[in-house]
Parts: structure tokens; sequence; C-alpha cells
């Protein structure tokens, strides 16, 4: 089977004693190993939800989700961190790097619970950091970067624990346009470079052009999905 990802019949539901909101009504997907995929549509159309649920950080109120082959739809918390921490890599809109940090520990954050020794640690983060052309930002804080260099380590930042799949919530949102496509251009060279599989939810319709795949989303329902 090569899917790493698939989505049944996925709800989520949030029941607020008077009012009941239906944000995903019954979402279906097939990701395939190695899919660069871009998930499209305005905002608050169910995107970020969806993403959580395709990331482990969240699950469905019903239907299911598996991932490599192992449903993840009803796991506990501590299970789904833990299939988070070896399978996943996150990049954030807002960077989420810690400011008293520098690049380099700010990378090697998500390795350290993952039991690496600090050389190893160092090492992966000075390759990954050389990766996304930041090995002479090493010792900045994130005040002392700009907005492409920050969501630069937050890209080397998701690479630490060698993920199988990387999942970006609109990774361009706080950068200008050029910025952006080069942001996108890195993770579509992560993907083609190391098999992995790349997820980009986004309101921006000129981004399409990165995927393989295009997932439309329009009131917590998928309008229209085209794989090229
Ligand atoms: N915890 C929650 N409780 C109630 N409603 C929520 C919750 N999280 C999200 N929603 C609602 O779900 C809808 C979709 O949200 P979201 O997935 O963040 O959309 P998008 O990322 O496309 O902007 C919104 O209407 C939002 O208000
Ligand atoms: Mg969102």
């Amino acid at each position: 089977m090569s899917n790493i990802l698939e989505l049944k019949d996925v709800w989520k539901v949030y029941d607020l004693g008077k009012i009941r909101i239906e944000v995903l009504k019954g979402v279906s997907l097939e990701i395939e190993k190695n899919d660069f995929v871009v998930i499209l549509g305005p905002s608050g159309s169910g995107k970020s939800t969806l993403l959580n649920i395709m990331s482990c950080l969240d699950v469905p109120t019903s239907g299911s989700v598996h991932l490599e082959g192992s449903d993840v739809s009803a796991l506990s918390e501590d299970e789904l961190a833990q299939v988070r921490g070896r399978t996943i890599g996150f990049v954030f809109q807002q960077f989420n790097l810690l400011p008293h940090l520098t690049a380099l520990e700010n990378v090697t954050l998500p390795s350290i619970f993952q039991g690496v020794s600090k050389e190893e640690r160092d090492r992966r983060a000075r390759k990954h950091l050389d990766e996304v052309g930041l090995s002479d930002r090493l010792d900045h804080r994130p005040s002392e970067l700009s907005g492409g260099e920050k969501q630069r380590v937050a890209i080397a930042r998701s690479l630490v624990n060698n993920p199988h799949m990387i999942v970006a919530d609109e990774p361009t949102g706080n950068v200008d346009s050029k910025t952006g496509r080069h942001i996108m251009e890195i993770l579509q060279k992560l993907r083609d470079e190391e098999e992995r599989t790349v997820i980009v939810v986004t309101h921006d319709r000129e981004l399409r052009d990165f995927a393989n795949k295009v997932v439309n989303i329009k009131d917590g329902e998928v309008d229209q999905d085209s794989k090229k």
C-alpha cells in the first residue's frame, strides 16, 4: 500500500449546548507517499481542523484516520504524541520559535524529547540549517532574523527527527509573496530529494502550482480533489 494517509468519512463536530457546529462533514481523502498536497480553502472552511486531524494533533468525532497503515483515530493523548514525534514534522504560520533560544537551539529542541545525544542533536541541527541556507545564522535569536529566515529555522526544526511527513499550516501567511514562494521551493526540494510527503494548508490559490495533488475544501467538505 503506497498511501501514507487515509481518511474515511471524517466528521468533526463541536457540541456547544444549544448549538452544534459541524466543522468537517464527512471528509474522505487518500494521500500517497511522496505526494506534495496543497489544501486550499477560504478562512473558516475547516482547513486547520482537517490538518490537525491528519497530523495527530486532534482526533475526529467520527470516521477513521489511518497513518502508515495504523488506525490513529482513537489513540490517547500520549500515544498521539508518540506518533507525532516519530513520524511528523510541523511548520506553523507564526513560526513558533522560542525567543530566548538561538536558531541552532530551536532546531535541536524536538530531538531532546526523542532521547538523542547532544553531539548528534547538534550535528543534525547544523545539517538541516545548512539545507535551508542558514549556516551563517546558527547563533541568531528569532528577534535577529527576518520572517523568511524564521520560517526557514522552523522548517529545519521540523526535519530534526527525520519525519516521513511534513505538515505546514499557512507557512507563507506571515511573509511577503516572494519569500513565500522561496519557502514553498524549500518544501518542494525536501519532498523531491528526501522522498517525504508534504502537506500544506493555505488560502492562497497561487500556491497550488507547487502541488501534485490539490484538495479544495469548502464549508467542511472536500469540494474537489485533483491529482497532476
Ligand atoms: N474548538 C472549537 N470549537 C468550536 N468551533 C471551532 C473550534 N475550532 C474551530 N472551530 C470552527 O470551525 C470552523 C473552521 O475552523 P478552522 O479549521 O480553523 O478553519 P480554517 O483553518 O480553514 O480557517 C470555524 O468556523 C471555527 O470557528
Ligand atoms: Mg486555519
